[in-house]
């Protein structure tokens, strides 16, 4: 039997499903027996996912814009609709952009990524706690994806680090508010890691150069990312509240 059968017959919400981690994770959980509810802004991807999963039951899929509420909420509400409560939120969508000095950040730059890599993760925290406060029993778990980028600087990604940034201080605001509902935050901090989002941008060549400065000498597979944000998830990893994760080859080790 899977480690991660443990998921079997868990309702989990997932952002940014149609790519990289969010698809992964949405493969590997649909195998296990996972009510899935997955989410993304690029609806024909999102088809594209739910349509090769192999595990039963069929997931359900919503678009949602994870920078406005209502979409964000709306999805919540379907989750409950549908499966009667809500087990795990992912709060995995994300983007990137382009990288330059700090000096060269544009106040657009810093909106786009505030609206959707720190509001898109705070209104799943919100909609997604008020939901597990709300059922019985209540309790839930939260998995917010972060980034290196919100534990340290990040040269030539600015806008990024300060949206990061406050994703994990939503991550332990959230987890000591909730912790005594049965409510338990934590995130994942991803060092680069070669999905769509950074292979597919102007960080795409730098990564070989990346993977030689890293202690491993080498980057982390979107699949080793997958495997620690299951291990987070977990039912089984119940003591684990308001943590920021490093998953990163030791790179913040030295
Ligand atoms: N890949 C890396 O190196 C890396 C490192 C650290 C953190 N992360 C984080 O991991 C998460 C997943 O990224 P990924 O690497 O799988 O990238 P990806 O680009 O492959 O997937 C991101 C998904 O989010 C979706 N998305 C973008 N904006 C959205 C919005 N407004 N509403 C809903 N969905 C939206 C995209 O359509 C896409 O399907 C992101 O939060 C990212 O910041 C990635």
């Amino acid at each position: 039997m899977s480690q991660w059968a443990v998921f079997q017959d868990h309702v989990i919400v997932i952002t940014g499903a149609a790519s990289g981690f969010g698809r992964i994770l949405s493969n590997k959980l649909s195998v296990e027996g996972a009510k899935l509810v997955l989410s993304d802004i690029n609806a024909e991807a999102l088809a594209r996912v739910a349509a090769e999963l192999q595990g039963s039951p069929a997931p359900v899929t919503q678009v949602c814009d994870v920078a406005v509420e209502s979409q964000v909420q709306a999805l919540i509400t379907t989750a409950r609709e549908t499966f009667g409560r809500v087990d795990i939120v992912v709060n995995n969508a994300g983007l990137g952009t382009t990288p330059k000095p700090l000096i060269e950040v544009t106040e657009e730059d810093m909106d786009i990524n505030y609206a959707v890599n720190a509001k898109g993760v705070f209104f799943g925290i919100k909609h997604g706690i008020r939901q597990m406060l709300s059922q019985s029993p209540a309790g839930g778990i939260v998995l917010n994806v972060a980034s290196m980028a919100g534990i340290g600087g990040a040269p030539t990604l600015g806008a990024y680090a300060a949206a990061k940034h406050a994703v994990v201080g939503l991550t332990k605001t959230a987890a000591y508010e909730y912790a005594s509902s049965g409510v338990r935050v934590n995130a994942i901090c991803p060092f680069f890691s070669p999905t769509p989002l950074v292979t597919d941008a102007e960080l795409g060549p730098k990564m070989a150069a990346l993977a030689r400065g890293t202690p491993m000498k080498r980057l982390g597979d979107p699949e080793e990312m997958v495997e620690v944000m299951l291990m987070l998830m977990s039912p089984a990893n119940s003591y684990m509240n308001g943590q920021a994760v490093a998953v990163d080859g030791g790179m913040s080790a030295i």
